[in-house]
């Protein structure tokens, strides 16, 4: 099947690629950023800027995807540095996605909404349907993002799909978003071995690692449409405590020395975000199912993290 992926040189899309091309999908990408070294052969890689609307028409246009995985997005702590960056791209970006999947005929448009979709009071675990009252820009646009999805669905037939995804894990570089604690706490305690958390050691939300975050995609994506009662489902994994999390990775790396500084912005995002999701209406109506839970995913994680850090083609 052809398939576009906006935004792939990010964090999802980077471990995305090759297992797009192993399961026998022709991949084009839409990024501003460069083809990287590490994208695989066969990828078309073609720059573009997901805010203007003839680019992205063009490009659709010219490759007709039958789906789009629309992964281009300024997360939550980027995004309220430069919040009307966050919105050009976010709400402009997104926008032009849907319309250019309708002026072209695409079958499918998919959206990566996230835990930042939720506003603080809620109560736990936070299930599909409950008022979604961000307290960030990222959080807003995300929220826009779903209804936009829904508004094409039901106006012009655009099979529309998407997940709330938990702050995502994997060795890669983290992207701009406030869970980056969690990734920084191997990356950076393999690398320096040491890490000063911008929050609490009791701060807890939602996490999943990269791997069940691309398979909850693709079966989503690939699921009867007749079995959804929805178009955008919360996902869940793992609940860890930022503590919970720095244990994991001292009992594998015993000299790494995990410190905590919360900072108050940056804890106020993570305070007003769901602690756990509920996510039974995924489990129930496309069978889904996380694998890795905190020791399963840190024993993976690490080794990835140390190829990561010995490749000379990859800054850290
Ligand atoms: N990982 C994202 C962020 O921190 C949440 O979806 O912005």
């Amino acid at each position: 099947m052809k398939i576009l992926i906006t935004g792939a040189a990010g964090q999802i899309g980077t471990d995305m690629l090759p297992l797009l091309l192993d399961r026998g999908d022709e991949v084009v990408v839409f990024d501003l950023a460069p083809r990287p070294a590490t994208c695989p052969d066969g990828v078309v890689w073609l720059r573009g800027d997901i805010t203007y609307p003839e680019e992205v028409n063009t490009v659709v246009e010219q490759t007709r995807p039958e789906r789009i995985f629309h992964l281009a997005a300024i997360l939550s702590a980027t995004g309220e540095s430069i919040p009307h960056r966050a919105w050009r791209v976010n709400m402009d970006g997104t926008r032009n996605v849907f319309e250019a999947a309708r002026l072209f005929a695409v079958t499918q448009v998919f959206f990566t909404s996230t835990i930042a979709a939720f506003g603080p009071g809620l109560a736990q675990p936070v299930g599909d349907d409950v008022p979604l009252r961000p307290t960030t820009m990222y959080g807003l646009t995300k929220v826009a993002g779903e209804r936009l999805g829904e508004y094409y669905e039901n106006t012009f037939g655009i099979d529309f799909r998407g997940v709330r995804f938990p702050g995502l894990i994997n060795a890669g570089i983290p992207g701009g978003g406030t869970s980056d604690y969690a990734l920084f706490m191997y990356v950076n305690g393999m690398r320096d071995g040491r890490y000063e958390a911008f929050c609490t050691p009791e701060t807890k939300i939602p996490f999943m690692y990269m791997p069940d975050a691309i398979r909850a995609m693709l079966e989503l994506s690939d699921a009867p449409k007749e079995n959804l009662k929805r178009s955008v489902y919360n996902i869940a994994a793992i609940s860890p405590s930022a503590q919970e999390i720095a244990d994991a990775v001292k009992a594998r790396l015993p000299d790494v020395v995990i410190t905590f500084a919360p900072d108050p912005r940056r804890q106020a995002i993570l305070d007003s975000w769901p602690q756990a999701l509920d996510d039974s209406n995924a489990r129930a109506e496309w069978n889904w199912a996380h694998e890795f839970d905190l020791d399963a995913m840190s024993d993976d994680l690490m080794p990835k993290v140390r190829a990561l850090l010995g490749d000379p083609t990859i800054r850290v």
